[in-house]
């Protein structure tokens, strides 16, 4: 593992050793291109750092006080050169603009690639929230959060395109391995594409300051090949389960507020401030990252969501035992 993987690895919350968000391993073409831009930012400054520190050292050594030397003697005064002012001028400009120019190259290449005709393009809107992300696919009729599921891409087909936006302040979006940071910024759209060619789940992570539980704005990318992602949105784009054993359940979770924030897609729960839950348990994560979606961490969740996720918008429905039973009973046959 390399050191800059071990460093991300502790600030992105739920990453596991297999699951690392590692700049350096990229498997998109945006994330090749910017790799490509850090390996030469980092030899020029190894060189810069070589020369600089070498310099000093051999400053150092050579202009020492020798041990029997009985006097101090002055060395030669020099007042200005033009040739090294000229050297220390020009050669740092220089590099600064072939750092401008080949980031602007890289830039330019990935917002101005637009799918090739018959590529299959998948289309994606992410919305960033304090703090979770909404996934919408717009064409495939499927709104999740927190997790993207994109399809292996092979030559240029089904590459993934993004629109990014904010719905309140400004968060980035970033999925290491895919490709690098994109700000979301509200009132504005901006774009991104990834095509991921190697199958695995990804780990994002909101790159820009936006409050208190910036740490704990995951994201997860699950690429998957084709016949699996298709048959991914086939059953996303489908209306809730309506398991007739949970109705009771059911009546109680829609006589609860949690309906004015949730949506259930195809009940009368259509709140939109908060994560679509239509299918809740088919996600790997609950409060974007902060638990595992497991039965007990939902009965811990959402008995106080507040304790996980201190500020997060979801507030502590103080519901007793019996009812957190039933909206949890309910909540697990959303699959
Ligand atoms: Cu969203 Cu930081």
């Amino acid at each position: 593992m390399t050191v800059p993987a071990l460093l991300l690895q502790m600030a992105v919350p739920g990453s596991h050793a297999n699951r690392i968000a590692d700049t350096f391993n990229p498997v998109a073409t945006p994330a090749h291109m910017e790799k490509g831009i850090a390996i030469l930012t980092i030899a020029i400054c190894a060189v810069i750092f070589v020369v600089v520190g070498g310099m000093i050292v051999y400053a150092f050594v050579h202009y020492r006080a020798k041990r029997d030397e009985q006097e101090f003697e002055e060395p030669p005064q020099v007042y200005g050169s033009n040739q090294i002012e000229l050297a220390w001028t020009v050669i740092p400009i220089l590099i600064v603009f072939v750092l401008i120019g080949v980031s602007a190259r890289v830039i330019r290449g990935i917002q101005a690639h637009k799918p090739a005709p018959h590529s299959n393009p998948v289309y994606a809107t992410v919305v960033g929230h304090q703090w979770w992300w909404e996934v919408h696919y717009p064409d495939l009729g499927i709104t999740t959060a927190n997790e993207i599921h994109m399809p292996v891409s092979q030559k240029g087909n089904h590459a993934t395109f993004f629109t990014l936006e904010s719905a309140d302040v400004d968060h980035s979006f970033w999925i290491p391995q895919l490709s690098g940071k994109t700000d979301v910024i509200p009132n504005r759209n901006n774009f991104l594409w990834m095509d991921p060619s190697k199958a695995g789940v990804y780990i994002g992570q909101c790159a820009e300051y936006c409050g208190t539980q910036h740490a704990h704005m995951g994201l997860r990318a699950i690429v998957q090949p084709v016949p699996e992602f298709k048959k991914w949105a086939a059953w996303q784009a489908k209306p809730a389960v309506e398991d007739p054993s949970v109705a009771k359940d059911k009546a109680v979770f829609d006589s609860l507020a949690c309906i004015n924030c949730h949506t259930v897609r195809g009940t009368i729960a259509q709140g939109k401030f908060a994560p679509d839950l239509t299918h809740l348990m088919s996600r790997q994560t609950l409060g974007a990252g902060v638990l595992s979606n497991t039965p007990q961490h939902l009965r811990d969740w959402v008995n106080d969501p507040q304790k996980y996720k201190v500020g997060c918008k979801m507030p502590d429905m103080h519901l007793d035992d019996q009812q957190l039973t039933e909206v949890v009973a309910y909540l697990e046959t959303l699959k």
